[in-house]
């Protein structure tokens, strides 16, 4: 008899590893599916238990074709802590197969419906867990620094979430600790880890108080609704949330505040910008990838980005390049300068012989701003108002970077950085940035844009040039 799986009165027995195991339930399906074996017959085992038998051993069946959906669902519903999932899954797939191609079509059906429930059970919990996970930087006895994390999500999604969590903290090193497992970055390679406890993560870092400061500042007390609020952040995350331990007071306060932000309205106009929060509190970032992970976690101010890119490149620089925002291509790929702006500054710095690698390349605005039209994603300027509440950032970044010459790469960025516009064409060349060497020249894709290929030569030529001077003033700050 095979070690794992055994024909009592015609039943099948299978064993897969607790948690989500993706692969022993492909490869068992699979092998059922071959057999014939329909889902009445098959006893799932997937309890931790028994995870000695390991995995199914049943010859291996010839892949079978499922519809995307079928396969997503499947995905997903794997992930389930419910025992039953397994068995709901294959007797899924067994309709799929046998005549029921359009089954998930068919919502009042008990499988799917539960399926169903069990699928947004499981997006819920992806949606928590990016939501509500917070770093708390670690220094480790060789200097180097880690970010650490504690999460108790409901079902078995660490491997689901890790995407999520590299695409938007690709550039630092973390870790998140759970009670059914763990993830670690190292800024190359994902590695998944044993459980771990609470205790295991550091519960405060220097930066308690500024989430703190931020959360307060982004708080209406006149949109107050504690349901809404309840049901958005449940109190169960709060423990690992530094934030929240402002709500109690925030909440209490609301109804006196929001009487005197009327008396005041006239007053205060103005929205509060939560940089300006921070920019006053005492615990500031110290380190770049401390300022990093905040400005990687922060909400985008037009909704619809995938990230916040991050600045690249070394800490002393000799030149730090400041763009407008990231493009569509930075948005998707997480780094700035590498769409088509991106690989026309490349060609230029090339030219004037200064090297990528060497260089700082960040944006002013940390976020994708675009109008979708169809498929695709039209880039929008950002308004001066939105440049403004990204200013803080970047100060800070380049006080951390302190890169001998900034060079701001057209009209945002030399808003962002002198805090007020001047006409480009005519303040190209040394610049001052409020204290800061700098250095004024035209946004790449300005060229792009041009109608004439002479034209754009010529622009190219001039562009060059700008960086060749800006190169030799890095030679004398
Ligand atoms: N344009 C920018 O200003 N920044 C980028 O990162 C890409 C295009």
């Amino acid at each position: 008899m095979r070690r794992n799986s055994a024909c009592l009165h015609d039943m099948q027995r299978v064993a897969l590893q607790s948690g989500a195991d993706h692969a022993g339930f492909r490869q068992a399906a699979r092998a059922l599916i071959a057999q014939g074996i329909s889902p009445d017959r098959v006893v799932w085992d997937a309890d931790e238990a028994t995870s000695l038998f390991g995995r199914c051993e049943v010859p291996d069946g010839p892949p079978f074709a499922l519809s995307r959906r079928a396969i997503s669902l499947t995905k997903l519903v794997v992930c389930h802590r419910a025992a039953e999932k397994y068995a709901l899954l294959y007797t899924l797939i067994w309709r799929l197969l046998h005549g029921e191609r359009h089954l998930l079509d068919v919502y009042s059906d008990p499988l799917v419906h539960n399926l169903e429930m069990k699928r947004k059970g499981i997006r819920r919990d992806l949606h928590k867990m990016h939501a509500f996970v917070r770093f708390r930087r670690l220094e480790l006895d060789t200097g180097a620094e880690r970010f650490v994390a504690w999460f108790e999500p409901d079902h078995y999604i660490l491997e689901e979430a890790a995407d999520f969590f590299v695409d938007r903290f690709r550039a630092l090193t973390w870790s998140i600790l759970t009670p059914i497992g763990s993830l670690h970055w190292d800024r190359s390679r994902l590695s998944l880890g044993p459980a771990a406890r609470r205790e295991d993560a550091p519960s405060h870092d220097a930066f308690e108080g500024g989430w703190r400061a931020y959360y307060e500042s982004t708080f209406n007390p006149a949109r107050l609704n504690t349901g809404m609020m309840r049901a958005h952040m449940p109190k169960r995350y709060w423990r690992n949330m530094p934030e929240t331990s402002a709500i109690s007071s925030l909440v209490q306060s609301a109804a006196s505040r929001v009487t005197v932000m009327c008396e005041q309205e006239a007053a205060m106009p103005r929205k509060r910008n939560p940089a300006k929060a921070l920019a006053g509190m005492k615990a500031e970032p110290e380190t770049l990838s401390a300022l990093n992970a905040i400005i990687a976690q922060s909400e985008p101010l037009v909704p619809g980005a995938t990230r916040a890119v991050l600045g690249e490149g070394p800490l002393g620089a000799a030149i730090a390049f400041v763009g407008e925002q990231p493009g569509d291509v930075e948005d998707q790929e997480g780094r700035p300068f590498v769409g088509p702006a991106g690989q026309l500054l490349e060609r230029a710095m090339h030219e004037a012989g200064i090297e990528r690698k060497s260089c700082f390349l960040t944006n002013a605005v940390k976020h994708f701003k675009f109008e979708q039209r169809g498929k695709r994603r039209i880039h929008q300027k950002p308004t001066a108002g939105e440049v403004k509440h990204y200013r803080w950032w970047l100060d800070r970044e380049l006080a951390l970077v302190r890169p001998r010459l900034i060079v701001a790469l057209g009209s945002t960025a030399v808003l962002a950085l002198k805090g007020a516009s001047v006409p480009i064409l005519r303040s190209r060349g040394p610049a001052d940035f409020n204290g800061r060497p700098g250095f004024i020249t035209v946004h790449p894709s300005y060229l792009l844009r041009l109608p004439s290929e002479s034209e754009r030569t010529h622009a190219f030529k001039n562009f060059v040039t700008d960086l060749h001077a800006a190169r030799d003033l890095t030679l004398r700050c």
